[in-house]
């Protein structure tokens, strides 16, 4: 059976996507560095799907731990690359980290992917590379903005470095997903986000109130031009998310008519309000969130949501979540994590 490299696997997206792969009938090689991670969510996998993957903690962008623990798993056939920092705000205090970190570890792992001739790669982009679009909703066609963040910029001198890299090699082929604004949990809450201090993301800030966490919800701005002001995003539901990435790995695989490079929108097609959400929220658990209205956070797009057409043509993935049940399943992580 093949294996499959997940990258930053003990993380949000990471651990979601390895459930998702080992139901799917592959194995999988976990590396992370644990830097924004603990080694439970393995736990939560296991019990999730009856296997422990390996996991090996290594930075993968150190190239001689990397080189042993590729050497020790010689079926490894494709690489899901998600290890990467990923705070936008912490990323404008210290860019040289973000710098670092992001770029240091793509370069390493596409090194010895050529090395081991591993010859397929997914990377997690975002739809921070659309900045605000000027139509709506965004395809993929739409023009890459200059970067509002270090982090954005990270995400969009990826995509060129992993391009450059297949236009070397024509061996090599990847395919870059945009994800929106993913967010919940699996249903079972035995895997979840796991929020570094306070949270900075909007749904886990949402959870941490509800729990009394926090006393109450920053709603940043509600003058923006959106028909109640707040900002409008794309939330997609993490295991639907998880998902995509085994559609794409199976695609460069098996499918002959896959291009060398492809790029796909990972988005529900459906625009929703920080107001929205949060209502959506209160109504679905039946749990008050105390909130007040703030000035607007710099660098926030006033909204963004996504074509999701290419992914549902294409791959033949589709979101298929409801909002309603995906914050149900952030709320019940929430309350995992209280326990
Ligand atoms: C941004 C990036 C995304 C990146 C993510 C990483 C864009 C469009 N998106 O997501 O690519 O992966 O950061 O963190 O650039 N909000 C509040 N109060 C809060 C927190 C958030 O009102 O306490 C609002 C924000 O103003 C925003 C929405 O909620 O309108 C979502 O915010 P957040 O969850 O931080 O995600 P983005 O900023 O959209």
């Amino acid at each position: 059976m093949a294996r499959i490299l997940v990258t930053g696997g003990t993380g949000y997206i990471g651990s979601h996507t390895v459930v998702e792969l080992i139901n799917a009938g592959f194995d999988v090689l976990i590396v992370d560095n644990l830097s924004n991670s603990t080694s439970d969510s393995i736990d939560g996998i296991e019990k999730i799907t009856g296997v422990r993957p390996p996991f090996e903690q290594i930075d993968c962008s150190d190239s001689e731990q990397m080189e042993t623990a590729l050497s020790k798993y010689p079926d490894i056939c494709a690489v899901i690359h998600f290890a990467a920092s990923k705070a936008v705000g912490e990323s404008v205090e210290k860019p040289l980290l973000y710098y670092k970190n992001n770029l240091l570890s793509l370069i390493t792992v596409l090194e010895l992917m050529k090395k081991h001739e591993i010859r397929n790669i997914v990377f997690s982009s975002s739809c921070t590379v659309y900045g605000q679009p000027d139509v709506l909703p965004v395809s993929e066609t739409a023009p890459i903005k200059p970067a509002l963040s270090p982090y954005g910029n990270t995400k969009q001198i990826n995509e060129e470095i992993i391009r450059d890299a297949a236009h070397a090699d024509s061996n090599l082929k990847a395919i870059l997903l945009r994800y929106f604004n993913p967010i919940g949990a699996h249903p079972s809450a035995l895997i979840g986000e796991l929020p570094n201090g306070v949270p900075q993301n909007l749904v886990p800030f949402i959870t941490q109130t509800a729990a009394g966490i926090r006393k109450e919800l920053r709603v940043f701005g509600n003058d923006y031009d959106t028909p109640d002001g707040s900002c409008i995003r794309d939330y997609i539901n993490v295991v639907d998310l998880a998902k995509a990435h085994v559609v794409a790995v199976r695609r460069m695989l098996e499918d002959k008519s896959a291009e060398q490079v492809e790029l796909f929108n990972l988005g529900t097609g459906r625009g929703l309000s920080v107001l929205e959400l949060l209502n959506s929220f209160m109504k679905t658990t039946g749990v008050n969130v105390p909130y007040t209205i703030v000035g607007r956070r710099e660098g926030d797009i006033e909204k963004v949501w996504a074509n999701p057409e290419k992914a549902n043509n294409v791959l033949g993935w589709k979101a298929e979540e409801t909002v309603e049940d995906t914050l149900a399943s952030a709320w019940r992580w929430q309350q995992h994590l209280m326990q």
